[in-house]
């Protein structure tokens, strides 16, 4: 059914197709014009050619109409089963957009007056820019470090709104090398409109080339590195019990807390314990014994420890390009951070 969505893309004035889901969305939206366009063209020239049928004609005396049970469920049934197929198709869609697949590699981006921030599992960063793999699915967790932005990508019809305060997240897996556009699509002060950048889709070779750029070693080290900065190591110990809870193996695990709650011990629990540790107690545990890391640390500082947190875990289901493990991997040290801007040098956006 969907493999001829591909037409699509021909005709003029549409976003370039770059994705499977955006080919399947795409064909539902012109579904949705169609049916708009027969339903208006019935209604107007239904309007028209009964006024023109029922008017007042000179010596016609009107009759009153009593109805007709076999019309009215006609016109009952019929746009039922329509808005049904709508709804059937429209939620099949929107499920498909709620999960990513399990193999989804995990990127972060930061929304921030005025930027996208973008961090990869492997340490590399990027301003305005994100490059992916092709035939890759791709999950994104996005925070906002000030207010509501929206982050996004036409080219994949994926666009989620970016909220101060928790993450939230998007996936698509690009199925056609090029470099396309990244948008803000939610007014967030006057520079909302240069919140602009670009995601290239590289095939794999050219991606591992790029990938090899350079980053001061992954996320999970960069976490490790603050987990010890800012004192986390002297109550969080590793081997034995100290003040706080012991965070080996808790990622994605139940928690038990001191009000006889339980919660999963995800990113988002992860984020609020560490920046507002009293939200959440872990039952055994004193409230008060850690300080908030609210406005002490960035969204991009969180992230980095939850990766460093993750890897701590070795059975969670860590994304693809991480070590997970105690020990984070000796890698190969790469040169300094190297923050890669949209680079000049690439060719215009498809559009
Ligand atoms: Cu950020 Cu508009």
């Amino acid at each position: 059914m969907w493999a001829s969505y591909r037409f699509l893309a021909d005709i003029p004035f549409v976003a370039p197709i770059a994705s499977k889901e955006a080919g399947q969305i795409d064909l539902l939206w012109w579904f949705l014009c169609a049916v708009s366009l027969v339903m208006t063209v019935l209604i107007f020239v239904g309007v028209i050619a009964f006024a023109f049928k029922y008017r007042k004609k000179p010596g016609v005396d009107p009759v009153p109409v009593h109805g007709s049970n076999v019309l009215e469920i006609t016109w009952s049934v019929i746009p039922f089963l329509v808005m049904l197929v709508m709804f059937w198709w429209g939620a099949d869609l929107f499920f498909d957009s709620q999960n990513p697949p399990k193999d989804a590699e995990e990127i972060f981006v930061v929304g921030k007056q005025w930027m996208w921030k973008v961090q990869h599992p492997d340490g590399t960063r990027e301003m305005n820019a994100l490059h992916v793999p092709l035939g890759k699915a791709v999950k994104l967790t996005m925070a906002s470090e000030d207010v509501i932005h929206s982050f996004s990508m036409p080219a994949f019809r994926v666009r989620h709104d970016v909220v101060p305060g928790h993450y939230d997240a998007l996936w698509f897996r690009p199925t056609k090398a090029g470099h396309y556009r990244i948008f803000c699509t939610e007014y967030c002060g006057d520079r909302h409109s240069q919140m602009i950048g670009f995601v290239d889709v590289l095939n794999q070779d050219d991606y591992n080339t790029w990938a090899s750029g350079g980053s001061t070693g992954t996320l999970a080290e960069q976490g490790q590195q603050l987990f010890t900065q800012n004192g986390c190591s002297t109550c969080h110990l590793l081997a034995e019990q100290g003040r706080c809870p012991i965070l080996k193996n808790v990622y994605n695990k139940p928690v038990e807390l001191s009000d006889g709650r339980t919660v999963i011990a995800d990113d988002a629990y992860l984020r609020e314990s560490i920046l507002e540790p009293n939200a959440k107690i872990v039952k055994g545990y004193d409230a008060n014994v850690m300080p908030n890391f609210k406005g002490q640390l960035s969204e991009e500082n969180v992230i980095q420890l939850i990766a460093y947190i993750k890897s701590l875990s070795p059975a969670a289901p860590a994304p693809t390009g991480t070590q997970p493990g105690a020990a984070p991997a000796p890698a190969v040290k790469k040169p300094k951070a190297v923050i890669k801007e949209a680079a000049v040098k690439l060719p215009q956006p498809q559009q």
